[in-house]
């Protein structure tokens, strides 16, 4: 559709921005759907966060995504912030409804998602979350509320237990942390359904490195690798020779966009649509 007076404009905020996969996904799917609006990527630096959410204001941008590094920072310039992005104090989309600025995150639902729509269920299942950053904390919060056990090895483990700590105060679950050792992830993986790499050990340029050792996964294991860049992580490829079932990191990002896209547009995402996009962007660079 033809850009006009009347098209509602998004876009994603961050630095560096040059990578995202966002416009390619979005505007994919608005031309799928024919919506007029489009999609662009604005670099704004840490201390222009600010005046970068008084401009959405001002040019009555209609929604905007937000990654690296301001997914905290950007909540104090705005009106509403629902109860997830709260909590794990991180907001990755923006909705301007009739002026005023609502903060959702939509990482942890995308998460679900992912593994939802590719046949995998969370209820009643043992979790292993490798990390406890800004990723970590959406996938946490979402996936927490329907395992059975759920466990977040970080590097850092007081962060972990820091995350841990604010989750099971929320929702009474059997939530544990501790630090990213090799004996706490070989203990807990024994029994572990589902494992989620949400730390950025594999990704491009140190795609030779993996947080698993091989001979530590297992075929009854599900393994999610949010990193993917590469498509195919060093984990992933491990983990599919030990015969576990792999959800790919683009899975995520879909999903987590297509969340955005339905909060922006009220319309129901074309996940196909965005899925191909993004894949194609993906294996041409
Ligand atoms: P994102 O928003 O993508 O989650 P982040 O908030 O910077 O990014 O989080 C990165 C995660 O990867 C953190 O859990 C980090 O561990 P620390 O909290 O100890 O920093 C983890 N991470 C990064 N490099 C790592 C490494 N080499 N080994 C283990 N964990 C690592």
């Amino acid at each position: 559709m033809a850009i006009s007076g009347k098209t509602k404009v998004c876009g994603v905020i961050g630095d560096p921005i040059e990578h995202t996969l966002s416009p390619i996904m979005h505007n994919a799917a608005f031309r799928a759907l024919e919506l007029d609006f489009a999609f662009l990527a604005f670099k704004v630096q840490a201390t222009e966060v600010g005046n970068a959410i008084s401009g959405m204001r001002a040019l009555n941008i209609h929604g905007l995504n937000v990654t690296m590094p301001h997914k905290n920072a950007v909540i104090k310039f705005l009106d509403e912030i629902d109860p997830t992005a709260k909590t794990i104090a991180s907001v990755n989309t923006i909705l301007n409804k009739d002026g005023r600025l609502l903060g959702f995150n939509t990482d942890g639902v995308g998460a679900l998602n992912a593994l939802e729509q590719n046949s995998v269920t969370i209820r009643g299942k043992k979790v292993l979350l490798l990390g406890a950053g800004g990723a970590a904390k959406a996938i946490a919060y979402t996936l927490s509320q329907e395992s059975d056990e759920f466990v977040i090895l970080n590097r850092t483990p007081k962060l972990a237990a820091e995350l841990s700590a604010i989750l099971k105060q929320k929702f009474n679950k059997k939530i544990k942390a501790g630090a990213f050792s090799p004996d706490l992830v070989k203990d807990n993986l024994a029994d572990a359904d589902v494992l989620i790499n949400a730390t950025s050990v594999g990704m491009k340029p140190n795609d030779n490195q993996t947080p698993i050792l091989p001979q530590w996964l297992k075929p009854d294991l599900t393994v999610m690798d949010i990193v993917y860049n590469p498509l195919e992580t060093k984990l992933a490829k491990n983990a599919k020779a030990a015969g576990a079932k792999i959800i790919s990191g683009v899975e995520m990002l879909i999903y987590q966009g297509a969340a955005s896209f339905e909060i922006w547009t009220a319309c129901q995402a074309p996940v196909e649509v965005m899925r191909k996009a993004a894949l194609n962007h993906l294996q041409q660079v």
